[in-house]
């Protein structure tokens, strides 16, 4: 099998006439629990998955940036001093979005070189496992290496997002480029969106017998535009209504009062972030304690708390978890921002096989699009390839 990091190598030789300086590469994630938390400075468990975004950087002797990559046809070209969140638009949102925001960050771009870059991924679009964060973080720590900056994880993780928010327009939290910045081999992030403090924690699935397996329903979602930024609108709404800074600081024992202050689809959207807070730091005791074998409930009750609380799930994800929780998983939901995208179910390994045919299956009887599985581990986040 060819290897992505000689093809990106080939790819910037060939749309740029000379041989790149250096590859890096930045992994997709996959939420393992801790569902819309993030904007709400709560708590997220995700990992890095071994699907990546490798690019090839060269730097150049101008104050050009040009991008190419293996899913679009054009190079965008643009000055480093044209740089601007409004000037960005389309797929080179992601990788200049990367560049303007160093400098919003403290970067003094007046004084960096142009680069080009030539971007390839194996991260699947659309199913929510971030392949917009695996860009961003590739980029981030390539253009953070060669312009010298000298910047930390946390900081670069918030350089995507703010690449994210403001030059692709989708308002979403801190989880993705955290996990793909600090995620590593065979272990979650567990993340404190307040704090951004960092706690990587063994997930410990393989000596289990366990693997993860993401069922994309192909249903694809734009975190753009829509339910997204709705439903973080109902959490500013809740957590203003209840006089507190963010739903963080609200507490199970708190929704009682909740209930009387709020409407009823508000007091749902809070109680779905307020008892997702507390899956998120149950799985992690219960990981640490007893192991991954008695975490699956706590997916489980994740997806009923998004389907029918936060309503984030389209009959799609609810058949995937269905089948996975009657085809041998110990847990299932869906993961991601939600209106489409990927499940994902925690199963013993030789149970895989029989719930890839059984998912098939099922999705073809309702009629529904044929589903792409696959089982991810956890790896490494972004680095240095070469
Ligand atoms: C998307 C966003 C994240 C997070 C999730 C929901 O993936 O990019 O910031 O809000 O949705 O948990």
């Amino acid at each position: 099998m060819s290897d992505i990091r000689d093809e990106v190598v080939a790819d910037f030789s060939d749309a740029f006439g000379y041989e790149p300086q250096g590859v890096w590469s930045a992994p997709g994630r996959v939420n393992l629990i801790g569902e819309h938390t993030d904007y709400n400075d709560g708590f997220v468990f995700p990992f890095a998955i071994n699907r990546r975004t490798v690019l090839a950087l060269g730097v150049r002797d101008d104050r050009r940036i040009r991008v190419a990559s293996s899913f679009a046809d054009e190079v965008v070209e643009i000055d480093i001093d044209d740089l601007s969140a409004e000037a960005l638009e389309g797929w080179s949102a992601y990788p200049l979005g990367v560049a303007w925001a160093l400098g919003e960050f403290g970067a003094d771009l007046a004084a960096v070189p142009g680069v080009d870059v030539f971007i390839d991924s194996t991260v699947p679009v659309g199913a929510g496992l971030s392949s917009s964060a695996a860009i961003e973080s590739a980029m981030a720590v390539a253009l953070d290496e060669v312009w010298q900056l000298g910047f930390d994880r946390s900081t670069l993780a918030r350089v995507g997002q703010r690449a994210e928010n403001d030059a692709v327009g989708a308002p979403t939290g801190i989880m993705d480029q955290s996990a793909s910045l600090l995620g590593q081999k065979d272990a979650g992030v567990f993340l404190d969106c307040r704090t951004l403090d960092a706690e990587v924690i063994d997930l410990g699935f393989q000596a289990a017998g366990l693997e993860l397996l993401i069922i994309d329903t192909g249903v694809s979602h734009s975190h753009a535009t829509g339910g997204y930024a709705d439903r973080r609108a109902s959490c500013e709404r809740g957590a203003a209504a209840l006089g507190v800074e963010s739903l963080r600081d609200v507490t199970v024992d708190d929704l009682a009062r909740a209930r009387e202050v709020l409407d009823d689809e508000t007091f749902r959207r809070v109680r779905h972030v307020v008892t997702e807070n507390q899956r998120v730091l149950d799985t992690v005791r219960t990981l640490r304690e007893e192991g991954p074998l008695a975490i699956g409930s706590l997916l489980d009750e994740s997806h009923v708390s998004m389907r029918d609380d936060f309503e984030i799930s389209v009959p799609e994800l609810d058949l995937a978890v269905e089948v996975a929780q009657a085809n041998g998983a110990i847990g299932a939901r869906m993961t991601g921002g939600g209106f489409g995208g990927a499940a994902i179910a925690l199963l013993p390994t030789d149970a895989v096989s029989r719930l890839q045919v059984a998912i098939d299956g099922a999705f073809a009887e309702h009629g529904f699009g044929q589903p792409v599985t696959f089982t991810v581990s956890a790896s490494e986040g972004a680095k240095r390839e070469r």
